[in-house]
């Protein structure tokens, strides 16, 4: 078995940062979010991983995973213009060849390993295995329809009229007949090849395609909020206590991770958090589920809920919230002064 994640696609809900990075590539808890999804290919034993990138940010994915050997992934990178999943498998063909494969989405995490789901496809011999999550907004996603033996039977994406509310969430494993599914589709309004019309395809022609319940979290980042959403999960469930910095004239409070070279000074820094390498927080405080990456001098500020990554300057900021700060930014506030700004395309500033 195969692994095929997708990292490719145009993120434009992630602009401006997307302009200079991969979307998989925003850390949550200061950890790239695809280092994430390869971490859980890579315990179910799979060895070949095939990378689908985008040609606007495939460098940075291929600087990222480099040879996936710290994965112990052997990976094969594959360009593709982003014009659908199915379309990305389909560019994959001649790496998949004839196997069967797990297939994730670069920029989504779960709690769940994969593992079982590779047993229940091999022993059942299946041809699809699609990943399910309960939602609470079922026209907001692809849904899918089940018999009492959790066979799929319909799929439907955006449901005006949902009929149920178990969404797909980004995960599947598949046998080599979806080549063929693919190669009778055609592109949906949108122009893309839609991997949903590829499984009815399969469920249509009598193929075996069942469904699995995630029974944990899952987290789509591909916009802020869901960033910030997907940072708090993680710092909740993985953080703890480890502080490899200097600390000077400061409290830290519950399960804060302080990397080396960091400088704490006169300040509180409340968990679960993570502050990065080299990073300087002074005369500040900083609130639970904030990330703040390497480099970057947090001075004179309040930050709550924030991603904050590399190289930043925030500086005499009273409060600084839900906010995601990219690379090299700088927040700056000065007393009485009309707000300047100099900001990306795309940028969205609350003020
Ligand atoms: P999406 O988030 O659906 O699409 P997108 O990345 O183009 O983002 P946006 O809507 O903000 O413009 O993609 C889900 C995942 O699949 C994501 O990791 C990118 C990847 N993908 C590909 O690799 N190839 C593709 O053709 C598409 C559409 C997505």
């Amino acid at each position: 078995m195969k692994a095929l994640v997708l990292s490719g696609g145009k993120g434009t809900r992630l602009r401006p940062l997307t302009f200079t990075c991969a979307k998989q590539l925003i850390p949550v808890a200061n950890k790239p979010i695809l280092g994430y999804v390869l971490d859980q290919v890579a315990e179910t034993g799979i060895k070949k991983a095939g990378i689908i990138t985008a040609p606007e940010t495939g460098q940075y994915v291929k600087d990222y995973v480099g040879d996936g050997s710290k994965w112990k992934l052997d990976v094969t990178y594959i360009p593709q213009e982003p014009l659908g999943l199915a379309h990305a498998v389909k560019t994959a063909q001649s790496f998949l060849a004839q196997d069967s494969f797990v297939m994730c989405l670069g920029d989504n995490v779960t709690g769940q390993a994969l593992s079982t789901f590779v047993e229940k496809f091999q022993k059942e011999q299946l041809d699809a295995l699609i990943i399910l999550k309960e939602v609470d907004d079922p026209s907001n996603f692809g849904i899918a329809q089940l018999d009492k033996n959790g066979n799929i039977v319909r799929l439907v994406e955006k449901p005006k009229t949902p009929m149920g509310n178990l969404a797909i969430i980004g995960t599947y494993i598949f046998s080599s007949k979806i080549h063929k599914a693919i190669a009778r589709i055609k592109p949906s309004w949108r122009g893309e090849l839609e991997i949903t019309d590829a499984v009815q395809e399969l469920v249509n022609r009598g193929f075996k395609v069942k469904a699995e319940i995630l029974d944990s979290w899952w987290l789509d980042t591909g916009k802020k909020d869901d960033i910030l959403s997907a940072n708090a999960k993680i710092l909740d469930e993985y953080i703890e206590e480890d502080v490899k910095g200097s600390i000077s004239n400061s409290t830290i409070e519950g399960r804060v991770k302080v990397d080396r070279e960091a400088r704490i000074l006169n300040s509180t820094i409340r968990g679960p958090c993570i502050i990065g390498k080299n990073t300087v927080v002074e005369d500040s405080f900083i609130g639970p589920y904030t990330s703040v990456g390497d480099n970057s001098q947090i001075l004179n500020s309040n930050l709550e809920y924030c991603v904050i990554l590399e190289n930043v300057i925030v500086k005499n900021v009273e409060r600084l919230e839900e906010s995601l700060v990219g690379k090299n930014a700088k927040v700056t506030k000065k007393q009485n002064s009309a707000t300047k700004l100099h900001i990306g395309d795309y940028s969205e500033v609350e003020v």
